[in-house]
């Protein structure tokens, strides 16, 4: 095989590392020790049943329950413990957040402390593991304020409530038939293979972009029932496909793993819903702002494509609590504004269909 020059990941963040002269390095190093805990969960995952790794963690009376107050797997206490591991002495941090812990995770006092945050799902689509289908990793950094990055104090819950506008780069690793990294520093997405034998990450999907349009939804069909009158509308119009106000034959994906259909969208366009419903009152939607919604909303947005609650840009939301959950909606952007229009559009009560439905005559 002819030898084939690929940009490396470290070569990918020392170059746009040169956009900033003054910057220190921190921010590259932290990219790199979170690619690490990756390659390690990659190679857990890949084990399999073979590593020990299948099945429920153990907790104390049965299986163990995070503050989501959903069981947790095995996988998914190792992920969140090679996520700090990596993370905690390098000194870039000031402090970590994840989907399995309570509380802000604070750096050992012994460490040195950095300036940014760290917010990550260390196993997204944890239900798949046992049936083998990929899972992930989602995370991603904001700046710790200046007076916990001057004083070196313990960080808050309050510290991590900034909206998705603020963060300084997001991604995610998928653990599939291979294993990626995608990155965004804010400067476009980049996709990076894992080279397993040579163990870095390569670049091989320089800046991706997500179609405007597409025929194409993923939705968890089984909450039909509880959706909102414009979500119901929507769908309703794709599965009519060609004979109804789309013109269009629409195809369906589910496949219950965020960050795998993220990856699909990326790649060859599609939109994402797990809309805020009717389930449970006590729930604003499934998926959680911080370490879910923001960094997946940052990725599409950096890729032209989009990301909303259904009523207001995803990015803009002021979050209110570590593991607050939202209504999600993203992808291809004119699909995305579509279904930010129905939620605008006023909605007959009784029989739910919008006032004005778009019928073929009538169409933009
Ligand atoms: P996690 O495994 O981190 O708890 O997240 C799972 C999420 C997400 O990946 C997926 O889109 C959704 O849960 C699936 O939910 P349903 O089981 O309701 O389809
Ligand atoms: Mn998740
Ligand atoms: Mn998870």
């Amino acid at each position: 095989m002819p030898l084939r020059h690929r940009t490396t990941l470290t070569q990918y963040l020392i170059e746009e590392r040169r956009r900033f002269p003054g910057s220190s390095g921190d921010f590259n190093a932290l990219v790199l020790d979170v690619a690490l805990a990756c390659k390690a969960i990659a190679r857990a995952v890949a084990m399999g049943e073979l590593g020990g790794l299948y099945g429920d963690h153990p907790g104390e009376a049965g299986g163990a329950i995070n503050v989501q107050g959903e069981t947790q797997k095995k996988l998914d206490v190792l992920s969140n413990e090679l996520f700090i591991r990596m993370n905690q002495w390098g000194g870039h941090l000031a402090g970590m957040a994840s989907e399995e812990m309570t509380d802000p995770y604070q750096i050992p006092k012994a460490n040195p402390r950095g300036k940014y945050m760290l917010v990550f799902d260390p196993l997204d689509g944890s239900s798949n593991i046992d049936v083998n289908v990929s899972v992930g990793s989602i995370f991603s950094v904001l700046r710790a304020p200046p007076d916990a990055i001057d004083s070196g104090r313990d960080l808050t819950e309050q510290d991590f409530l900034q909206p998705g506008t603020s963060q300084v780069a997001a991604g995610y690793a998928l653990y599939g038939p291979t294993t990626m990294l995608v990155l965004t520093v804010g400067n476009g997405v980049a996709g990076f293979t894992l080279d397993p034998n040579l163990g870095e990450f390569m670049l091989t999907h320089p800046k991706l972009h997500v179609p405007e349009d597409t025929q194409e939804f993923a939705i968890n069909a089984s909450n039909s029932r509880f959706w909102e009158p414009p979500i119901k509308r929507y769908v309703d119009e794709c599965l009519a496909g060609k004979s109804g106000p789309r013109s269009k034959d629409f195809n369906m994906r589910w496949i219950a793993s965020m960050v795998a259909e993220a990856h699909r969208i990326l790649m060859r366009g599609g939109v994402f819903m797990y809309p805020r419903d009717n389930k449970d009152p006590s729930k604003a939607g499934r998926l959680r702002l911080l370490y879910e919604a923001n960094p997946i909303g940052m990725v599409m947005e950096q890729a032209g494509g989009r990301a909303s609650t259904g009523r207001e840009p995803m990015l803009s939301v002021q979050p209110n609590g570590l593991h607050q959950r939202i209504g999600l909606v993203f992808g291809s952007k004119n699909e995305v504004e579509r279904i930010e229009r129905y939620h605008r559009e006023p909605v007959e009560k009784e029989n739910n269909t919008p006032l004005f439905a778009e019928r073929t005559l009538f169409r933009d």
